[in-house]
């Protein structure tokens, strides 16, 4: 009979860089130094859905060379929540009773899920429904999950988002343009704020400052009066107008991405401003891409503290950072917080309206 200590781990929700460093640190530690059985689920709940079951039996030759690889060797879904599993025919059913006899079957004491708020309400359900022992990991590029001031994946993003607007610069200069710049975030302006504060924007605009057209407009028409010919807008996919809603697009299948902002925004400075006006839409090449140094280190020593946690027996809880220290907080908590937006008194705000940075929320 196996009598080794057995872990599963499973990554949840939209990827973000940083995945596999935790899932590396989690199976070097788990596996070469504590000598316990860690197994990956693949493709979040849906691989051990299957018949036969799709896992990894880990060894740490299995995560050589994957520190700095984007996206995550386990695989992931947006869809993957036994409580609603999708069947063939388009109906949902409850298979999470099934997970559970098949973690068991594995031998799985534990679950170490690393996801977004989405993963850690789905696990947090095994755990009170099923008993079955958490702890959760937080990951996402928007930075906006409660309890922890910072998560993996938002350093990569706002570092390629930022280099997007420096390359902007150039070209709206060479053109005299107005190159507005939708990155995401979904109900939060952290991406926004770091890659427009970082890369020099003029306008920022924000889902936590709902914006006016008449003080973004003013301050494009203010730096061409100061022959400034060219500006950059930075707006965050879940930014909407003064009483406007927050836009979405209808993905095929049906599912709902925000986004549309900043096409809105460019088309609407061009028709009330006369002002040659483009947009990119940075989409998910702020997810892909190598993590940066960072997140390396901030993923590997999330790993590290989640293997602690389990180690320690301190399941119902998910790391979290705070003043740079590892922490965690308790998964029922998390459960009550909607997603952290910027606080409106946040220094970087402050420190982006004096140099002039506009939110569209000013009083000419
Ligand atoms: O949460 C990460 C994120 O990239 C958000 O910034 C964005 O709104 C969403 O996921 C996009 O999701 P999808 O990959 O399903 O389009």
């Amino acid at each position: 009979m196996n009598t080794r200590k057995t872990i599963a781990v499973m990554t949840g929700g939209g990827d973000a860089p940083g995945l596999n460093a935790v899932i590396r640190a989690i199976v070097k530690q788990g596996v070469t130094q504590l000598g316990w059985r860690v197994i990956g689920l693949e493709d979040s709940f849906d691989g051990l859905l299957e018949s036969p079951m799709r896992f990894i039996d880990f060894d740490r030759d299995q995560v050589r060379g994957i520190l700095t690889m984007g996206g995550t060797i386990l695989g992931t879904t947006n869809h993957g929540d036994p409580f609603t599993f999708k069947t063939a025919d388009g109906k949902t059913t409850d298979r999470s009773g099934e997970v559970m006899e098949r973690l068991k079957l594995l031998g799985v004491e534990g679950l170490i899920a690393i996801g977004g708020d989405g993963s850690m309400a789905i696990c947090s359900r095994l755990m009170r429904d099923h008993g079955l022992p958490v702890v959760g990991v937080p990951k996402t590029i928007d930075n906006d999950i409660p309890g922890t001031e910072i998560t993996f994946g938002f350093d990569t993003a706002a570092a390629f988002a930022t280099e997007a607007v420096d390359r902007l610069h150039a070209t709206a200069e060479a053109h005299e343009r107005v190159m507005v710049l939708e990155v995401m975030g979904r109900h939060a302006g952290h991406l926004a704020l770091a890659s427009g504060l970082g890369g020099g924007a003029d306008v920022i605009l924000i889902p936590e400052i709902p914006f006016r057209w008449e003080p973004v407009l003013g301050k494009l028409m203010r730096r061409r009066a100061h022959k400034r010919h060219f500006s950059i807008v930075v707006v965050a996919e879940g930014a909407s107008p003064h009483g406007g809603a927050i836009l979405q697009r209808i993905n095929p299948g049906g599912s709902r991405s925000l986004g549309g902002i900043g096409e809105h925004v460019a088309d609407e400075i061009a028709r009330r401003t006369g002002l040659e006006t483009r947009c990119t839409v940075l989409g998910h090449l702020q997810r892909g891409g190598t993590p940066t140094p960072h997140d390396r280190v901030l993923a590997s020593r999330m790993g590290h503290h989640a293997v602690e946690l389990v180690r320690t027996g301190a399941w119902g809880q998910m790391v979290a950072v705070r003043q740079n220290r590892m922490e965690s907080v308790d998964l029922a908590w998390l459960l009550t917080q909607t997603s952290r937006q910027l606080p409106l008194d946040d220094d970087g705000i402050a420190t982006a309206r004096s140099i002039g940075i506009c939110f569209g929320d000013e009083t000419e």
